[in-house]
């Protein structure tokens, strides 16, 4: 008996065919053109780590690791992870590899994470990211805010606010989440239902948390800001003007801990205005000194960010952007009644030439190779049927213009690359 059960794709996964994914392929190809310009190099690392790639570096308290991670044993029953972010990924390459610093990797990835899926929240997402590794020079910061914030402007968004703030390194932040943690201590009762249970074991959740009562209790605690050394505070206070210089503007925010344990520093996180809050954070990142550390490496600097393909394409959508990143209409499409295989040779000329060219098969009628012709989007279709076959000539007609006579010409098969760039351009 045969089972004749269809398959869907799995819950808050998506796939993405044309015409859409011509705007995935615009907006990689636009990032990777900012990655270079700003020079990075292309890293690609496994889709899989050691568990404990993510689980030391992201933190085990945080929810990613704790609630969303997809781990598995595989058949050799080691554990590994399916890489829920990129950054971790990316340190650990580093750390196995030791290439010169600094050293600046950009990458495109699909990163998992078990969430509730919902409109710009899903199981299996898609990040566009930047890391740079060896130094801690607040220009490096400003570089790295700068290419997303000028990144997003190119995508033609416009409602973009920049949060920002600073995470302190180990010894202020220290001293800061011992007051955090008896300022909640106190107040427990108040906490989310959540946070009543875990505070404890890494109080900076609690001000990440998006529950009014977390909020509340949070609001009228010792603020991270406040609490800098004065290393931090003038690292803080560098970055902030640098990117003034620059003409970007960031909003002060001391709740941006963002989900994971391993920022320090300078944390920042880029809000799309037209979206809903659920979704609106299109892109984020931070420093993260002590990673390379927590990945047995030497002690390094770093700092990225991540940025949502899903997010930024319905940033762009709910603001009503529609310019194309990158042009995916076809040249031309050729036409072949002649029931031998002209088509063949004609497309193979003009791609070689460099011109996009589609055709029809299975030697259909005129009127149905048209009607697939008009369908393509193609600008022009070049006709070849017995009669131009036999004067050695093509047939070349605007399918974009209603003008029957003007819109065809008759040209010599062998001047048909000339003739078309000619009407192309
Ligand atoms: P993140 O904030 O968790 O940071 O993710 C980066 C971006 O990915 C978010 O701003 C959002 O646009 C998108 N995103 C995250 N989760 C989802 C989801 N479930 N569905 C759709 N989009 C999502 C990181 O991942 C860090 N690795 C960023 C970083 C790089 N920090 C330093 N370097």
């Amino acid at each position: 008996m045969s089972d004749n059960t269809t398959f869907q794709a799995p819950i808050g996964t998506h796939d993405v065919l044309g015409p859409e994914s011509a705007l995935w392929e615009g907006m990689v190809g636009t990032f990777a053109e900012f990655a270079y310009r700003y020079g990075f190099e292309l890293v690609l690392t496994p889709l899989f780590e050691d568990v404990g790639v993510f689980n030391r570096g992201i933190g085990e308290t945080s929810d990613v690791a704790k609630k969303e991670m997809y781990v598995f044993q595989d058949r050799g029953e080691r554990t590994y992870a399916l890489r829920p972010e990129g950054t971790a990924s990316i340190v650990r390459a580093f750390v196995q590899h030791s290439p010169t610093t600094p050293w600046k990797a950009w990458y495109v990835t699909p990163a998992f994470r078990y969430e509730r899926p919902q409109a710009g929240r899903y199981r299996q997402h898609h990040q566009l990211g930047v890391e740079v590794l060896g130094t801690d020079d607040p220009a490096v910061d400003v570089e790295v805010i700068a290419l997303a914030s000028r990144f997003y402007t190119a995508l033609g968004l416009k409602s973009v606010r920049l949060l920002i703030n600073s995470m302190g390194h180990d010894g202020c932040r220290g001293g800061y989440v011992e007051l955090l943690q008896k300022h909640l201590t106190e107040r427990a009762g108040q906490l989310c239902d959540e946070h009543q249970k875990t505070f404890a074991e890494n109080p900076l959740r609690v001000l990440d948390c998006k529950k009014e009562s977390c909020i509340d209790v949070t609001t009228r605690g010792p603020m991270l800001p406040d609490h800098l050394c004065d290393d931090c505070a003038d690292h803080f206070s560098k970055v902030r003007a640098g990117l003034a210089n620059l003409g970007i503007e960031s909003e002060p925010n001391p709740r941006l801990v963002r989900g994971f344990d391993y920022y320090t520093r300078t944390t920042f996180e880029f809000v799309a205005d037209a979206l809903g809050s659920a979704q609106n954070a299109i892109g984020g990142g931070g420093r993260y000194d002590k990673l390379a550390e927590q990945l047995g490496g030497k002690p390094t600097s770093g700092i990225g960010f991540g940025s949502g393909i899903e997010r930024l394409l319905l940033a762009r959508e709910a603001e009503g952007v529609t310019t194309a990143l990158i042009n995916r209409t076809l040249d031309l499409f050729v036409i072949d009644t002649t029931g031998e295989d002209v088509a063949t040779t004609l497309v193979d000329q003009l791609r070689q030439a460099g011109l996009a060219v589609d055709r029809a098969y299975d030697q259909r009628s005129m009127k149905a190779q048209m009607k697939v012709a008009d369908k393509s989007g193609a600008r022009l279709a070049l006709l070849v049927g017995p009669q131009e076959h036999q004067a050695g000539e093509v047939t070349i007609r605007d399918l974009r213009s209603d003008n029957f006579e003007q819109a065809q010409q008759r040209v010599a098969r062998d001047s048909v690359v000339d003739a078309v760039k000619q009407l192309l351009n």
